[in-house]
């Protein structure tokens, strides 16, 4: 318990902020009710001062140039059909992935602490109607996903969900007012992550949203590696007996919450954090590129990559570097739980493992100090900092990458839709309801339903397969199905 007085909370942070001359964040304190006071010094209280003023020098003062590493070459990946050196493996990795599941040792991490700006929906991302008939939230699609993985293992599968204290609140609400979507609200846990403050891109002074409240925003998923350890959810982990964490993003409705067969090859090649792949459409398709650098598996964004590495192509015709990342992990328990707790270098626990930041111009309303009142920019006028959960990848000493099917799994929601009468356009709701639709089709076709398709190839219906009914392309075998899909129906099997 503290004994600390408001006097001496408000002199320690004259202090703290004066010596990195941030001082003007107690401009309005005088002003303040308790209430205010109390939230901005919990606020100040919350930030590492010290990492703040050097990420000010480094990355606002100036900008961080990406240095090329000197030895590049791409990571090498397991194909999504396993060669013939490899089928035996795969059978071994599949029975390995699926005795972890049903031994309770996997759980789902969903990183959901994103602002989802680009959606432009007013509410936390995983509340966002994703299904092309049923308009199933985000979360919803998760929750089925479960239900499949619990009722096909007979096991309970703890969920974690990271939020940040911006949607922490109406998340919980969400879970609350729809009964968890049917789980056992003692099987998830939410926790929220740490925030960044916002600063002015001329002079690095940290920006204000209110009088008694700093610009803050999340500090990258990368945090979560962090938040995972001080929310307690690892100590939960282990009471559980969980030592794998399948962790994936809060934006495709579609996404393999478990996957056997890359859980078990990830187990089996003892690995400590893995990924998966896609292959990339074309050259500098905005993803990040998995590389090897001095022998470890190393994430390079697509803005980074110099064009003619990307546009290098193998024998085959295929892009040299083609493994584009598509965000989801299979991490070690005890890899994040070394990360937290290894001794650095000055022999402080817990203080070696940083992340590299990464730094965004943004558009940021904040106070105008002279006056008090809110001003919403016109173009970027502040640095957001984020850390990138990728950027672990390095640190553990065996990294596999599996490549997924782009239909199968891979639908995201990220921007919102084009404007009637235009195209649609890419990772929105218009695009993942077609991939949606297409991924329901093939799996229909390959139990010889008859699926209407236009001339160009697309399907001339909407088609919904909930997750409860299907995850992987045969769970369809055993449906009772119709025999055909009307064209233009809306049908959900
Ligand atoms: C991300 C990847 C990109 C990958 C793509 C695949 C980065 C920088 N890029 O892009 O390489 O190809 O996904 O879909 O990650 N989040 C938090 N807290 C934060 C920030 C984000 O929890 O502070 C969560 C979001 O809620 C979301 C996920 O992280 O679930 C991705 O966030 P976002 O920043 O939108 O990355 P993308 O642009 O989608």
């Amino acid at each position: 318990m503290t004994t600390t007085t408001p006097t001496d909370r408000l002199a320690a942070a004259r202090e703290t902020l004066a010596a990195i001359g941030q001082e003007h964040v107690l401009t309005f304190f005088d002003q303040l009710d308790d209430a205010g006071k109390t939230q901005l010094l919990d606020q100040i209280e919350g930030i590492d001062w010290p990492e703040v003023a050097a990420l000010i020098a480094s990355h606002v003062k100036a900008k961080p140039q990406f240095e090329m590493p000197g030895e590049i070459e791409p990571a090498p990946w397991y194909p999504h059909t396993p060669t013939d050196d490899l089928r035996a493996k795969y059978i071994e990795a599949q029975r390995t992935g699926e005795k972890l599941i049903r031994a309770g040792k996997v759980c789902c991490f969903t990183v959901a602490g994103g602002q989802g700006t680009r959606l432009g929906w007013d509410g936390p991302k995983g509340t966002f109607p994703a299904t092309p008939i049923r308009k199933l939230p985000l979360f919803a699609c998760f929750a089925e996903y479960i239900h499949n993985i619990q009722n096909r293992f007979e096991v309970k599968v703890p969920w974690y969900i990271m939020t940040s204290p911006i949607n922490d609140r109406q998340t919980r609400a969400f879970f609350e007012k729809h009964s968890y979507f049917g789980l056992k609200k003692e099987n998830i846990m939410i926790f929220p992550q740490a925030m960044m403050p916002a600063l002015d891109m001329t002079t690095g002074k940290v920006l204000l949203a209110a009088k008694d409240s700093i610009a803050l925003s999340p500090n990258g998923h990368g945090g979560s590696l962090k938040a995972l350890f001080t929310s307690g959810a690892i100590a939960d982990m282990h009471r559980r007996g969980v030592t794998q964490i399948s962790y994936t993003q809060v934006d495709n409705p579609i996404v393999r919450m478990v996957d056997p067969l890359f859980l078990g090859l990830h187990e089996i090649d003892n690995a400590g954090m893995s990924s998966k792949m896609l292959p990339k459409a074309y050259p500098k398709e905005k993803l990040g590129n998995f590389c090897k650098v001095h022998g470890k598996v190393t994430v390079i964004e697509y803005s980074n990559l110099p064009d003619e590495l990307a546009e290098q192509r193998t024998d085959d015709g295929g892009l040299r570097f083609r493994a584009g990342s598509i965000a989801l992990h299979a991490i070690k328990v005890s890899f994040v739980e070394k990360l937290n707790t290894r001794p650095s270098e000055s022999g402080i626990s817990g203080a070696s493992f940083a992340l590299p930041w990464n730094r965004a111009e943004k558009k940021v309303d904040h106070l105008d100090l002279t006056t008090g009142e809110v001003v919403a920019p016109d173009s970027p006028n502040a640095v957001k900092l984020e850390t990138f959960v990728f950027d672990a990848l390095p640190m553990s000493d065996v990294s596999i990458i599996y490549e997924a099917d782009r239909v199968d799994e891979f639908a995201p929601i990220k921007n919102a839709d084009a404007p009637e009468g235009e195209p649609e356009n890419p990772d929105s709701p218009a695009s993942s309801k077609r991939i949606q639709t297409e991924r329901a089709a093939r799996w229909l076709e390959k139990q010889r339903v008859k699926v209407p398709r236009r001339d160009d190839g697309t399907v001339d219906a909407v088609i919904e397969l909930p997750q409860v009914t299907a995850i992987f392309p045969d769970d369809l075998e055993d449906e009772k199905l119709p025999s055909r899909i009307e064209p233009g129906s809306e049908v959900v099997i």
